[in-house]
């Protein structure tokens, strides 16, 4: 089991990583076992505390890639999810066996719409489950996951009668996930703060939140079940999965480190890895990285403006609120175009390699400011020869 070790001013959350299963779930996502088992391995040494290593009943592929994680992987619990089945959750309790450390995360919807038209289920029908499926996978591992599908848009007196049920049948987690990425920060916060206040013994689990972006608040939705008590949050890197995705892992771990002074928690995360695992990602789903995307976007540290050049130029903090290289990044960059200024334009001359007085300065400077009005990218070749023609000039 992971221990807590809160210190005096934080307390930790553990970083539960479903990219390999929530993620995968993207259409257009599968991965191959080895891309798997590559994905793996750097999350195990970015020190995420879970990987959802997949859906072993899904099929034969699933069960050997989440059997070949568990095998491989040296310090991360592996997880794998399985339905409200007898069947499911002892194939995944056959998967996860090599693992050093192994969860069962099992789960069955709870609301209303989902009880009624995909499971066709009563609710007392589901309840049994829940405290059948959590016994069966007791049986296996003392680390046992359970989530009420679709909970925020559960009846709250049912939600929490299932969650005393699978606290009661010896669940250690209890996820309460935002399927359908419904919910807003302070209705999830309600929800997780609610459903501890309400269930007898919830003190003895751990709370964890699982939140979707279909109205792109996933992440400050995590955020605020944190805030409400959850210690563990699901997400996965570049907020890869179903439909419009899941919590992004590396917006979650640089907001509460960048922000510790109002979200008082830590997480154990190698940060200096988070760029590598987002490439690593975006190139084995041949997902693209939006270029404005928070932390790992190619454009999430570099500058055009030439009002920020100049203030990066003075001190970087003027414009940037982490260090590039807090998480991997190569470098800030200073964009060359229309909106940049002389000090930009004189730093890039010089990191070109050119010496120049003043006037020369000035003249290419001039001639970059025509050439930028007229060309979206320009480029260090192009830099290169209105220094050039400038000197030439002299
Ligand atoms: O979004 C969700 O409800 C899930 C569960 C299976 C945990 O991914
Ligand atoms: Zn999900």
């Amino acid at each position: 089991m992971i221990s807590l070790t809160p210190t005096a001013k934080s307390e930790r959350i553990l970083v539960f990583d479903t990219t390999l299963r929530d993620g995968e779930q993207s259409p257009g996502a599968t991965m191959t076992l080895e891309e798997k088992l590559r994905i793996a391995e750097m999350l195990d040494n970015m020190r995420v505390d879970v990987i959802e290593a997949g859906y072993p009943a899904a099929s034969k592929a699933e069960y050997a890639a989440v059997h070949a994680i568990a095998k491989q992987t040296k310090d991360a619990v592996v997880c794998g999810l399985s339905r409200a089945t007898r069947e499911d959750i002892d194939r995944c309790a056959e998967a996860i066996k090599p693992a050093k450390h192994g969860r069962i995360s099992t789960f069955i919807s709870t609301s209303p719409i989902h009880m009624k038209w995909k499971l066709q289920m009563e609710e007392e029908q589901v309840h049994e489950l829940v405290v059948a499926q959590v016994k069966r996978a007791r049986t296996h591992t003392d680390d046992v996951e359970w989530s009420g599908e679709d909970a925020t848009r559960s009846d709250h007196d049912f939600l929490c009668r299932c969650i005393e049920a699978a606290i009661n049948a010896g669940a250690t987690t209890i996820n309460l996930p935002d399927t359908v990425g419904y919910s807003t920060p302070e209705e999830y916060a309600a929800m997780v703060r609610m459903a501890q206040e309400r269930v007898p013994n919830s003190h003895k689990v751990r709370f964890s939140v699982h939140c979707h972006n279909d109205l792109g608040m996933a992440v400050s939705n995590s955020l605020a079940g944190i805030h409400a008590g959850a210690r563990q949050v699901e997400c996965t890197i570049n907020g890869i999965g179903e439909r419009a995705g899941n919590a992004s892992l590396e917006e979650i771990v640089m907001a509460i480190k960048v922000r510790d002074d109002v979200l008082p928690y830590w997480t154990n995360i190698e940060t200096q890895m988070l760029a590598r695992a987002s490439k690593l990602v975006s190139e084995v789903t041949s997902f693209p990285v939006q270029y404005n995307k928070a932390i790992v976007g190619r454009n999430a540290f570099a500058h055009e403006a030439g009002i920020h050049q100049d203030g990066i130029l003075k001190n970087a903090q003027t414009y940037e609120i982490m260090k590039p290289e807090s998480v991997g990044a190569e470098h800030t960059s200073l964009v060359m175009g229309k909106h940049s200024g002389r000090h930009a334009f004189a730093r890039k001359a010089q990191e070109l390699g050119y010496r120049h007085s003043e006037a020369t300065l000035e003249h290419a400077f001039v001639q970059f400011k025509a050439l930028a009005d007229q060309k979206k990218h320009i480029s260090d070749d192009d830099i290169r020869s209105l220094v050039a023609a400038a000197l030439a000039r002299q």
